[in-house]
């Protein structure tokens, strides 16, 4: 294998989103599908309006917000087009959950060999920094990370090419020698145009995307990576 770098997207990738729709279903039932899909694709909709409102911005956007704060903002907006009332009680609930989501059963110990196997590992997410540490010492995967990287330093989202860049900037490596790791089609696709190469973790069994290029690799989730990395 070429690569030196393994380069993971956070959430839906290491960490699983899925509990938060289990506590939206347990507060709201029979919603808790709707919202917590409409949470997040708001969530993701706010971070494409806001790089592309300043793109040329060398500082980033004037308009950005951090992601926890584009992610309050989607569940308040989410909620109010379902009409479901948000009490202070129960947001409290859903971003306590948002802030201590659990691996994937196979993440620590994928991780754990890839590391071990001697690649060096890091994060890149929209997420900031305090975000990611709650769910990284609430997962105990620190150990198995070299460097936690948040688009924040750009201050601009995924698939910005500066966003990717950051992994370049922490890692002065060959951009072919990172492979980069999602289960998010959108984030696979923005990495391809960057130009790394990357593995898709499609744990949902979903068609990939109809524009972009094709996943450089493929598996169900994260195993499957370690299976390639280090047969
Ligand atoms: C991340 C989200 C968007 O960047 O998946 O971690």
């Amino acid at each position: 294998m070429k690569y030196q770098l393994i380069a993971f997207d956070a959430y839906g990738t290491l960490f699983d989103v899925y509990s938060i729709g289990a506590l939206a279903e347990k507060l709201f039932p029979g919603q808790g599908k709707a919202l917590s899909v409409l949470w997040r694709d708001k969530q993701l909709e706010y971070t494409r309006l806001i790089s592309l409102s300043d793109p040329q911005n060398p500082s980033g956007s004037k308009h950005y917000q951090s992601f926890w704060d584009v992610t309050i903002a989607a569940l308040h907006y989410s909620c109010k087009q379902l009409g479901l009332n948000l009490t202070h009680e129960y947001e409290t609930q859903l971003l306590g959950q948002h802030a201590k989501l659990s691996p994937f059963p196979e993440s620590a110990e994928a991780l754990q060999a890839i590391h071990a196997g001697g690649l060096k590992t890091c994060i890149l997410s929209n997420g900031n920094l305090q975000m990611l540490s709650w769910a990284i010492d609430h997962s105990q995967l620190g150990n198995e990370l070299d460097a936690v990287i948040s688009v924040d330093e750009a201050r601009q989202f995924k698939i910005t090419p500066a966003s990717y860049q950051l992994v370049l900037n922490h890692f002065p490596i060959p951009k072919n020698e990172v492979l980069f790791v999602s289960c998010n089609a959108w984030d696979i696709i923005g990495a391809n145009w960057f130009g790394f190469d990357t593995f898709w973790v499609n744990r949902y069994q979903l068609p990939f995307e109809e524009i972009g290029l094709a996943p450089t690799h493929q598996g169900n989730d994260l195993n499957d990576l370690r299976q390639l990395l280090l047969s």
